[in-house]
């Protein structure tokens, strides 16, 4: 009995160890007293700016999950190439836009505190901020995450999914980083709003097994429609198209209504419905409030925001997002 105890005693005691040291670090409200401004600062900037841009929510919500996905939320998407590419070369990259919108805050928040507030924060708290502008949903942002100071193109290949990666190769990457099925669906969401140029998809429209063929599995209507108005050759790499026609500014669950109606866009949107799991979460999430989703997306949202982010004495606070301090 006795041993039984001390046993669980040692097991409760090595799980805070382990707690604590793997997400323990970041907090609400990091800078309150470092800066304590610099919330705010980003807050008002963002609100300022999102009206008259509101498409820049969905390039700032898709640049904090190619930055999480290669080495943690750190930054690493903004850093310019040096002696290697930097992330920020990867393709397909076009819409990876934001970067300027970044600096622009950056320099306000260095102008308040030198030197204390990471470019990795304001990547999380101006892609919740910029959501949130537009109407949709409000996640937490706890802070303290520090900057990265390495960025490699190869590691954003192996790493961020691709628009052809089938379900196996979606939920690898995913678990890689400690995200699940659930995860996957709830995030794909983000697909509700934003932009993609033809060539991210153009393949399942014109030559999708090299046989001048269209993919199976992408509705045949929407795929004529998409050829006769929108990609009109396999070569177009100038196009966009909406990932959600008719609202890509509007945080609704118009993308789950895409994917079962076999309109996804991208084959890594179709492939939700290649697995029994994920097929019956879009259906879930479809016939669901969009309280619910927000809620629910809000949850994986704060996850992915705290994938292998570097705390305390890990990592620098860059002085420019897109360069290393020297
Ligand atoms: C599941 C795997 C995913 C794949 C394969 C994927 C792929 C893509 C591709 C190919 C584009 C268009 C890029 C272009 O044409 O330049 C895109 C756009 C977008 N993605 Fe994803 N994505 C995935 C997951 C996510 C996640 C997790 C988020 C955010 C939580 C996200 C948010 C967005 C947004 C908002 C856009 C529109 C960007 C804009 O308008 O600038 N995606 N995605
Ligand atoms: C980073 O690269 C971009 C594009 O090449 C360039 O416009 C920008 O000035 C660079 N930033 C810095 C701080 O060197
Ligand atoms: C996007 O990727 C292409 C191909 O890898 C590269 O040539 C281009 O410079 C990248 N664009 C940006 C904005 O970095
Ligand atoms: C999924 O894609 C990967 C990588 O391209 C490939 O190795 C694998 O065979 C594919 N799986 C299925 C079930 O098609
Ligand atoms: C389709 O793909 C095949 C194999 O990659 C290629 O030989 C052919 O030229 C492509 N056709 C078009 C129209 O791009
Ligand atoms: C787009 O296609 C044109 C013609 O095919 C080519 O000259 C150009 O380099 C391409 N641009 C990009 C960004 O790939």
């Amino acid at each position: 009995m006795k041993m039984r105890n001390q046993c669980n005693y040692f097991k409760v005691l090595i799980l805070c160890i382990l707690a604590a040291s793997t997400h323990a670090q970041l907090e609400l409200g990091f800078y309150t007293k470092s800066c304590p401004k610099a919330e705010q600062i980003v807050a008002n900037f963002v609100h300022e700016h999102i009206r008259n841009a509101p498409s820049l929510a969905a390039a700032l919500i898709r640049m904090h999950f190619h930055d999480c996905f290669v080495r943690g939320c750190d930054a690493s998407v903004l850093l310019n190439s040096t002696n290697q590419q930097a992330e920020k070369n990867a393709p397909p990259n076009l819409t990876v836009r934001g970067f300027d919108f970044i600096d622009r805050i950056k320099s306000l928040v260095e102008a308040e505190c030198p030197g204390v507030v990471s470019c990795a924060d304001i990547i999380a708290l101006s892609a919740r901020d910029s959501i949130a502008a537009t109407g949709g949903p409000y996640w937490k942002v706890p802070t303290g995450r520090r900057d990265g100071v390495v960025s490699n193109l190869l590691e954003a290949n192996q790493n961020i999914p691709a628009p052809f990666s089938n379900f196996t190769t979606l939920q690898t990457l995913f678990a890689n980083q400690g995200l699940d099925m659930k995860d996957l669906v709830l995030l794909s969401g983000a697909h509700t709003i934003g932009i993609s140029l033809c060539t991210s998809f153009s393949n399942r429209l014109y030559n999708f097994t090299g046989k001048g063929d269209q993919d199976p599995s992408l509705d045949s209507e929407y795929a004529k429609n998409l050829k006769t108005f929108k990609c009109k050759n396999i070569n177009d790499n100038t196009t966009i198209v909406e990932l959600d026609p008719g609202s890509r500014n509007t945080f609704d669950l118009g993308y789950y209504s895409q994917v079962v109606k076999r309109r996804g866009l991208f084959e890594s949107d179709s492939a939700l419905l290649t697995n029994s799991v994920t097929k019956a979460l879009v259906t879930q999430f479809l016939q669901g409030s969009l309280e619910n989703f927000y809620a629910e997306f809000a949850k994986s949202i704060e996850k992915m925001g705290q994938i292998k982010v570097k705390t305390g004495s890990q990592g620098v606070i860059r002085k420019h997002c897109a360069l290393v301090n020297n």
